[in-house]
Protein backbone atom coordinates (compact mmCIF):
# COMPACT_ATOMS: atom_id res chain seq x y z
CA UNK A 1 0.00 0.00 0.00
CA UNK A 2 1.27 3.65 -0.65
CA UNK A 3 -0.11 6.03 2.18
CA UNK A 4 0.45 9.60 2.61
CA UNK A 5 0.52 10.44 6.81
CA UNK A 6 -2.41 12.98 5.87
CA UNK A 7 -5.26 10.63 6.82
CA UNK A 8 -5.18 8.14 9.97
CA UNK A 9 -8.30 6.08 10.22
CA UNK A 10 -9.62 7.86 13.10
CA UNK A 11 -9.33 11.37 11.58
CA UNK A 12 -12.66 12.95 11.18
CA UNK A 13 -14.28 13.76 7.89
CA UNK A 14 -17.11 16.57 7.54
CA UNK A 15 -20.05 15.43 5.03
CA UNK A 16 -23.62 15.62 4.17
CA UNK A 17 -25.41 12.26 6.32
CA UNK A 18 -28.92 11.61 4.85
CA UNK A 19 -30.60 9.19 7.74
CA UNK A 20 -33.64 6.90 7.75
CA UNK A 21 -35.70 7.32 10.99
CA UNK A 22 -38.14 4.36 12.31
CA UNK A 23 -40.69 5.22 10.52
CA UNK A 24 -38.77 5.26 7.16
CA UNK A 25 -38.87 9.38 7.22
CA UNK A 26 -35.36 10.93 5.89
CA UNK A 27 -33.14 13.16 7.64
CA UNK A 28 -30.15 15.47 5.83
CA UNK A 29 -27.76 17.23 8.23
CA UNK A 30 -23.79 17.94 7.84
CA UNK A 31 -21.99 15.93 10.13
CA UNK A 32 -18.75 14.43 10.81
CA UNK A 33 -17.65 10.76 10.16
CA UNK A 34 -14.34 9.23 11.09
CA UNK A 35 -12.47 7.82 7.72
CA UNK A 36 -12.84 4.27 9.14
CA UNK A 37 -16.42 4.28 8.07
CA UNK A 38 -15.86 4.99 4.80
CA UNK A 39 -16.88 1.80 2.69
CA UNK A 40 -13.80 -0.41 1.60
CA UNK A 41 -12.01 0.48 -1.74
CA UNK A 42 -8.73 0.53 -3.29
CA UNK A 43 -8.41 4.46 -3.62
CA UNK A 44 -8.92 7.26 -0.59
CA UNK A 45 -9.49 10.75 -2.41
CA UNK A 46 -9.53 13.96 -0.50
CA UNK A 47 -12.13 15.61 -2.23
CA UNK A 48 -11.76 18.81 -3.67
CA UNK A 49 -15.00 19.76 -5.49
CA UNK A 50 -17.91 18.13 -6.09
CA UNK A 51 -21.52 18.88 -8.04
CA UNK A 52 -25.08 19.09 -7.88
CA UNK A 53 -26.63 16.38 -10.22
CA UNK A 54 -30.35 16.03 -10.77
CA UNK A 55 -29.63 12.58 -9.95
CA UNK A 56 -28.11 13.86 -6.39
CA UNK A 57 -31.43 15.34 -5.46
CA UNK A 58 -33.33 11.94 -6.28
CA UNK A 59 -30.31 10.44 -3.61
CA UNK A 60 -30.92 12.87 -1.04
CA UNK A 61 -34.69 12.48 -1.00
CA UNK A 62 -34.67 9.01 -0.89
CA UNK A 63 -35.50 7.61 -4.62
CA UNK A 64 -35.53 3.46 -4.12
CA UNK A 65 -34.79 3.88 -8.29
CA UNK A 66 -30.93 5.67 -6.79
CA UNK A 67 -30.44 5.09 -3.03
CA UNK A 68 -31.89 1.98 -0.98
CA UNK A 69 -29.69 1.91 1.86
CA UNK A 70 -28.59 4.19 4.58
CA UNK A 71 -26.92 6.02 6.20
CA UNK A 72 -26.00 8.04 3.05
CA UNK A 73 -23.35 10.38 1.46
CA UNK A 74 -24.85 11.46 -1.86
CA UNK A 75 -22.96 13.20 -4.47
CA UNK A 76 -22.00 11.36 -8.05
CA UNK A 77 -19.32 13.40 -8.58
CA UNK A 78 -15.85 13.93 -6.73
CA UNK A 79 -12.75 15.35 -7.54
CA UNK A 80 -9.52 15.32 -5.66
CA UNK A 81 -6.16 13.97 -4.58
CA UNK A 82 -5.21 10.57 -3.94
CA UNK A 83 -4.09 10.10 0.05
CA UNK A 84 -3.52 6.64 -0.09
CA UNK A 85 -4.09 3.58 -2.78
CA UNK A 86 -3.69 -0.35 -3.02
CA UNK A 87 -3.40 -0.16 -6.30
CA UNK A 88 -0.80 1.07 -8.40
CA UNK A 89 -2.23 2.72 -11.35
CA UNK A 90 -2.47 5.74 -8.19
CA UNK A 91 -0.14 7.15 -6.32
CA UNK A 92 -0.49 9.98 -3.22
CA UNK A 93 -0.74 13.31 -4.69
CA UNK A 94 -2.66 12.20 -8.10
CA UNK A 95 -4.86 14.27 -9.19
CA UNK A 96 -8.20 12.40 -9.76
CA UNK A 97 -11.70 12.50 -10.81
CA UNK A 98 -14.77 9.66 -10.34
CA UNK A 99 -18.14 10.26 -11.99
CA UNK A 100 -21.06 7.71 -11.81
CA UNK A 101 -20.60 3.89 -11.46
CA UNK A 102 -22.38 3.86 -7.72
CA UNK A 103 -20.72 6.76 -6.07
CA UNK A 104 -23.11 8.60 -3.96
CA UNK A 105 -25.66 5.93 -5.29
CA UNK A 106 -25.20 3.54 -3.07
CA UNK A 107 -21.87 4.01 -2.03
CA UNK A 108 -20.83 7.05 0.11
CA UNK A 109 -20.61 10.12 -2.17
CA UNK A 110 -18.77 13.48 -3.26
CA UNK A 111 -20.73 15.42 -0.45
CA UNK A 112 -17.88 15.01 1.81
CA UNK A 113 -14.16 15.76 2.08
CA UNK A 114 -13.09 11.85 1.50
CA UNK A 115 -14.46 9.20 -0.53
CA UNK A 116 -12.96 5.77 -1.33
CA UNK A 117 -13.83 4.13 -3.89
CA UNK A 118 -12.77 0.93 -5.90
CA UNK A 119 -9.10 2.38 -8.33
CA UNK A 120 -11.79 0.89 -11.50
CA UNK A 121 -13.57 4.15 -10.87
CA UNK A 122 -11.13 6.33 -10.89
CA UNK A 123 -9.64 8.44 -13.92
CA UNK A 124 -6.33 10.60 -13.82
CA UNK A 125 -7.24 14.33 -14.55
CA UNK A 126 -6.96 14.86 -17.78
CA UNK A 127 -4.18 17.16 -18.74
CA UNK A 128 -5.75 20.44 -20.04
CA UNK A 129 -8.45 20.19 -17.48
CA UNK A 130 -7.97 22.10 -13.86
CA UNK A 131 -9.90 20.18 -10.80
CA UNK A 132 -12.50 22.72 -10.16
CA UNK A 133 -13.35 22.52 -14.43
CA UNK A 134 -13.56 18.80 -13.82
CA UNK A 135 -16.26 19.33 -11.72
CA UNK A 136 -17.88 22.23 -13.71
CA UNK A 137 -18.11 19.56 -16.36
CA UNK A 138 -19.05 16.84 -13.58
CA UNK A 139 -21.86 13.79 -15.06
CA UNK A 140 -23.27 17.11 -16.94
CA UNK A 141 -20.15 17.68 -18.73
CA UNK A 142 -19.52 13.89 -19.28
CA UNK A 143 -23.68 13.50 -20.40
CA UNK A 144 -23.42 15.93 -23.01
CA UNK A 145 -19.90 14.87 -24.68
CA UNK A 146 -21.68 11.37 -24.65
CA UNK A 147 -24.59 12.84 -26.36
CA UNK A 148 -22.68 14.87 -29.18
CA UNK A 149 -20.29 11.53 -29.66
CA UNK A 150 -23.60 9.69 -30.30
CA UNK A 151 -24.83 12.31 -32.49
CA UNK A 152 -21.52 12.73 -34.26
CA UNK A 153 -21.31 8.91 -34.90
CA UNK A 154 -24.99 8.86 -36.71
CA UNK A 155 -23.55 12.03 -38.77
CA UNK A 156 -24.65 14.84 -36.99
CA UNK A 157 -22.24 17.59 -38.25
CA UNK A 158 -22.09 21.33 -38.09
CA UNK A 159 -23.04 21.87 -41.34
CA UNK A 160 -26.09 19.56 -40.94
CA UNK A 161 -28.64 22.05 -39.52
CA UNK A 162 -30.05 22.93 -36.37
CA UNK A 163 -29.85 20.99 -33.25
CA UNK A 164 -31.96 21.37 -30.68
CA UNK A 165 -31.06 21.28 -26.95
CA UNK A 166 -33.98 21.16 -24.64
CA UNK A 167 -34.31 22.01 -20.82
CA UNK A 168 -31.50 24.03 -21.38
CA UNK A 169 -30.20 26.23 -18.70
CA UNK A 170 -29.41 22.91 -16.69
CA UNK A 171 -26.44 21.37 -15.94
CA UNK A 172 -26.49 18.82 -18.88
CA UNK A 173 -28.35 21.81 -21.13
CA UNK A 174 -26.83 24.16 -20.89
CA UNK A 175 -23.27 22.49 -20.84
CA UNK A 176 -24.73 21.31 -24.50
CA UNK A 177 -25.30 24.21 -25.66
CA UNK A 178 -22.01 25.79 -24.86
CA UNK A 179 -19.90 22.53 -26.65
CA UNK A 180 -22.06 22.04 -29.27
CA UNK A 181 -22.26 25.98 -29.87
CA UNK A 182 -17.97 25.74 -29.49
CA UNK A 183 -17.55 23.10 -31.86
CA UNK A 184 -19.77 25.70 -34.35
CA UNK A 185 -23.49 23.88 -34.61
CA UNK A 186 -25.85 26.11 -34.81
CA UNK A 187 -27.94 25.71 -31.27
CA UNK A 188 -31.70 26.01 -30.84
CA UNK A 189 -31.99 25.80 -27.16
CA UNK A 190 -35.29 25.12 -25.78
CA UNK A 191 -35.89 26.61 -21.82
CA UNK A 192 -38.99 27.38 -19.70
CA UNK A 193 -37.11 30.43 -18.13
CA UNK A 194 -37.84 33.18 -20.53
CA UNK A 195 -35.70 35.71 -18.37
CA UNK A 196 -32.39 33.75 -19.20
CA UNK A 197 -32.67 34.10 -23.15
CA UNK A 198 -28.98 36.29 -22.96
CA UNK A 199 -27.19 33.80 -20.59
CA UNK A 200 -28.39 31.04 -23.30
CA UNK A 201 -27.15 32.93 -26.07
CA UNK A 202 -23.91 34.22 -24.04
CA UNK A 203 -23.41 30.52 -24.02
CA UNK A 204 -23.22 30.43 -27.78
CA UNK A 205 -27.14 29.44 -28.11
CA UNK A 206 -28.33 31.06 -32.36
CA UNK A 207 -31.99 30.98 -30.93
CA UNK A 208 -33.68 30.61 -28.33
CA UNK A 209 -37.43 29.18 -27.70
CA UNK A 210 -40.17 28.43 -25.01
CA UNK A 211 -40.65 25.06 -23.67
CA UNK A 212 -44.11 25.50 -25.00
CA UNK A 213 -42.84 25.34 -28.62
CA UNK A 214 -41.30 21.37 -27.92
CA UNK A 215 -44.88 20.27 -26.00
CA UNK A 216 -46.89 18.39 -28.89
CA UNK A 217 -49.83 16.49 -27.18
CA UNK A 218 -51.50 16.17 -30.52
CA UNK A 219 -51.15 12.85 -30.96
CA UNK A 220 -50.09 13.65 -34.90
CA UNK A 221 -47.30 10.96 -35.50
CA UNK A 222 -45.07 13.10 -37.15
CA UNK A 223 -44.57 16.96 -37.02
CA UNK A 224 -43.00 19.33 -39.23
CA UNK A 225 -39.52 18.49 -39.84
CA UNK A 226 -37.38 20.85 -37.63
CA UNK A 227 -33.68 19.72 -36.43
CA UNK A 228 -30.74 17.95 -37.65
CA UNK A 229 -30.49 16.58 -34.49
CA UNK A 230 -31.12 17.41 -30.41
CA UNK A 231 -30.19 16.78 -27.22
CA UNK A 232 -33.10 15.92 -25.11
CA UNK A 233 -32.36 15.91 -20.83
CA UNK A 234 -36.61 16.75 -20.42
CA UNK A 235 -37.75 13.31 -21.70
CA UNK A 236 -41.90 12.42 -21.76
CA UNK A 237 -44.24 14.84 -23.81
CA UNK A 238 -40.74 16.67 -24.99
CA UNK A 239 -38.87 13.84 -26.36
CA UNK A 240 -41.88 12.57 -28.35
CA UNK A 241 -42.10 15.94 -30.15
CA UNK A 242 -38.55 15.74 -30.84
CA UNK A 243 -37.97 12.80 -32.25
CA UNK A 244 -41.64 13.63 -34.48
CA UNK A 245 -39.69 16.64 -35.10
CA UNK A 246 -36.18 15.31 -36.45
CA UNK A 247 -35.47 15.80 -40.12
CA UNK A 248 -34.87 13.02 -42.47
CA UNK A 249 -31.57 10.70 -41.25
CA UNK A 250 -31.37 12.92 -38.07
CA UNK A 251 -30.54 11.71 -34.50
CA UNK A 252 -31.66 12.67 -30.51
CA UNK A 253 -29.81 11.88 -27.78
CA UNK A 254 -31.79 11.02 -24.58
CA UNK A 255 -30.50 11.89 -21.71
CA UNK A 256 -33.45 12.66 -18.91
CA UNK A 257 -36.73 12.68 -17.44
CA UNK A 258 -37.20 15.86 -15.23
CA UNK A 259 -40.51 15.94 -17.78
CA UNK A 260 -41.36 12.35 -18.03
CA UNK A 261 -40.32 9.03 -18.01
CA UNK A 262 -43.68 7.86 -20.41
CA UNK A 263 -42.74 8.41 -24.22
CA UNK A 264 -45.84 7.57 -26.79
CA UNK A 265 -44.88 7.67 -30.01
CA UNK A 266 -45.58 5.61 -33.00
CA UNK A 267 -42.83 3.90 -35.52
CA UNK A 268 -43.62 6.31 -38.19
CA UNK A 269 -40.66 8.45 -37.50
CA UNK A 270 -38.62 5.46 -37.59
CA UNK A 271 -39.79 4.17 -41.09
CA UNK A 272 -40.57 7.32 -42.88
CA UNK A 273 -37.30 9.63 -41.72
CA UNK A 274 -35.01 7.22 -40.95
CA UNK A 275 -34.71 8.64 -37.47
CA UNK A 276 -32.45 7.42 -34.68
CA UNK A 277 -33.12 8.01 -30.79
CA UNK A 278 -30.49 7.06 -28.73
CA UNK A 279 -29.95 6.68 -25.08
CA UNK A 280 -27.28 7.75 -22.81
CA UNK A 281 -25.89 5.85 -19.83
CA UNK A 282 -22.71 8.49 -18.32
CA UNK A 283 -23.04 6.16 -14.99
CA UNK A 284 -21.60 2.93 -16.31
CA UNK A 285 -20.49 3.97 -19.76
CA UNK A 286 -17.66 1.72 -20.89
CA UNK A 287 -14.11 2.93 -19.60
CA UNK A 288 -12.66 3.58 -23.12
CA UNK A 289 -15.13 5.88 -24.17
CA UNK A 290 -15.55 7.67 -20.53
CA UNK A 291 -11.56 8.28 -21.53
CA UNK A 292 -12.36 9.08 -24.98
CA UNK A 293 -14.88 12.16 -24.17
CA UNK A 294 -12.94 13.08 -21.14
CA UNK A 295 -10.04 13.89 -23.17
CA UNK A 296 -12.33 15.31 -25.55
CA UNK A 297 -13.65 17.75 -23.11
CA UNK A 298 -10.37 18.55 -21.81
CA UNK A 299 -8.97 19.55 -25.45
CA UNK A 300 -10.99 20.52 -28.58
CA UNK A 301 -14.40 20.20 -26.76
CA UNK A 302 -14.10 22.29 -23.82
CA UNK A 303 -15.65 25.71 -24.18
CA UNK A 304 -14.18 28.85 -23.20
CA UNK A 305 -17.33 30.11 -21.37
CA UNK A 306 -16.97 26.79 -18.08
CA UNK A 307 -16.72 29.64 -15.91
CA UNK A 308 -20.00 31.38 -16.27
CA UNK A 309 -21.70 28.30 -15.90
CA UNK A 310 -20.40 27.49 -12.32
CA UNK A 311 -21.84 29.22 -9.06
CA UNK A 312 -20.21 27.41 -5.86
CA UNK A 313 -21.54 26.31 -2.73
CA UNK A 314 -20.92 24.41 0.73
CA UNK A 315 -22.58 21.48 2.56
CA UNK A 316 -24.68 23.58 4.52
CA UNK A 317 -26.29 25.22 1.34
CA UNK A 318 -27.37 21.55 -0.49
CA UNK A 319 -30.60 20.96 1.34
CA UNK A 320 -31.72 24.08 -0.40
CA UNK A 321 -30.48 24.00 -4.07
CA UNK A 322 -31.55 19.94 -3.85
CA UNK A 323 -35.01 22.02 -3.16
CA UNK A 324 -34.01 23.90 -6.04
CA UNK A 325 -32.76 21.41 -8.65
CA UNK A 326 -36.34 19.07 -8.00
CA UNK A 327 -38.48 22.26 -9.31
CA UNK A 328 -35.90 23.07 -12.33
CA UNK A 329 -34.73 25.88 -10.94
CA UNK A 330 -30.82 25.76 -11.17
CA UNK A 331 -28.90 27.35 -13.63
CA UNK A 332 -25.73 26.11 -15.21
CA UNK A 333 -24.42 23.86 -12.58
CA UNK A 334 -23.73 23.94 -9.05
CA UNK A 335 -20.05 23.39 -7.98
CA UNK A 336 -19.79 21.37 -4.24
CA UNK A 337 -17.03 22.66 -1.99
CA UNK A 338 -16.63 20.29 1.08
CA UNK A 339 -14.33 22.36 3.14
CA UNK A 340 -16.30 25.78 2.78
N1 LIG B 1 -28.56 9.61 -18.92
C1 LIG B 1 -27.58 10.04 -18.14
O1 LIG B 1 -26.51 9.46 -18.08
C2 LIG B 1 -27.81 11.30 -17.36
C3 LIG B 1 -26.74 12.02 -16.81
C4 LIG B 1 -27.00 13.23 -16.18
C5 LIG B 1 -28.31 13.67 -16.06
N2 LIG B 1 -29.31 12.91 -16.53
C6 LIG B 1 -30.70 13.34 -16.45
O2 LIG B 1 -30.83 14.51 -17.23
C7 LIG B 1 -31.81 15.35 -16.64
C8 LIG B 1 -31.19 16.72 -16.37
O3 LIG B 1 -30.21 16.58 -15.34
P1 LIG B 1 -29.47 17.88 -14.79
O4 LIG B 1 -28.57 17.40 -13.71
O5 LIG B 1 -28.96 18.68 -15.92
O6 LIG B 1 -30.73 18.63 -14.11
P2 LIG B 1 -31.06 20.21 -14.06
O7 LIG B 1 -29.80 20.97 -13.89
O8 LIG B 1 -32.13 20.36 -13.06
O9 LIG B 1 -31.64 20.51 -15.51
C9 LIG B 1 -32.93 20.16 -15.89
C10 LIG B 1 -33.56 21.31 -16.68
O10 LIG B 1 -34.71 20.80 -17.35
C11 LIG B 1 -35.71 21.82 -17.41
N3 LIG B 1 -36.92 21.33 -16.74
C12 LIG B 1 -37.09 21.08 -15.43
N4 LIG B 1 -38.31 20.59 -15.17
C13 LIG B 1 -38.94 20.51 -16.36
C14 LIG B 1 -40.22 20.07 -16.78
N5 LIG B 1 -41.12 19.63 -15.90
N6 LIG B 1 -40.52 20.11 -18.09
C15 LIG B 1 -39.62 20.56 -18.97
N7 LIG B 1 -38.38 21.00 -18.64
C16 LIG B 1 -38.05 20.97 -17.35
C17 LIG B 1 -35.13 23.05 -16.73
O11 LIG B 1 -34.48 23.82 -17.74
P3 LIG B 1 -35.21 25.05 -18.47
O12 LIG B 1 -35.82 25.86 -17.37
O13 LIG B 1 -34.11 25.73 -19.20
O14 LIG B 1 -36.26 24.48 -19.36
C18 LIG B 1 -34.09 22.45 -15.81
O15 LIG B 1 -33.12 23.39 -15.47
C19 LIG B 1 -32.30 14.61 -15.39
O16 LIG B 1 -33.45 13.86 -15.72
C20 LIG B 1 -31.17 13.69 -15.06
O17 LIG B 1 -31.59 12.57 -14.33
C21 LIG B 1 -29.08 11.74 -17.18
Amino acid sequence: MTTSQASTSTEKFRCLLVTRGEGGELSTAVTTRSLADLPPGDVLVRVAYSSLNYKDALSVTGHPGVTRKFPHIPGIDACGTVVRSTDGRFQPGDQVLITGRDLGQNTWGGFAEYVQVPADWVLTLPAGLSLRESMVLGTAGLTAGLALRALAHRGVQPASGEVLVTGATGGVGSLAVAILAHLGYAVVASTGKHSEQAFLKQLGAARVISREEVHDTTGKPLLAARWAGAIDTVGGPTLSTVVRSLQRGGAVAACGLVGGAELSLTVYPFLLRGVDLVGIDSAECPQRVREEVWGNLAGPWKPACLELLACEAGLEQLPALVDSILHGGIRGRVLVDPHR
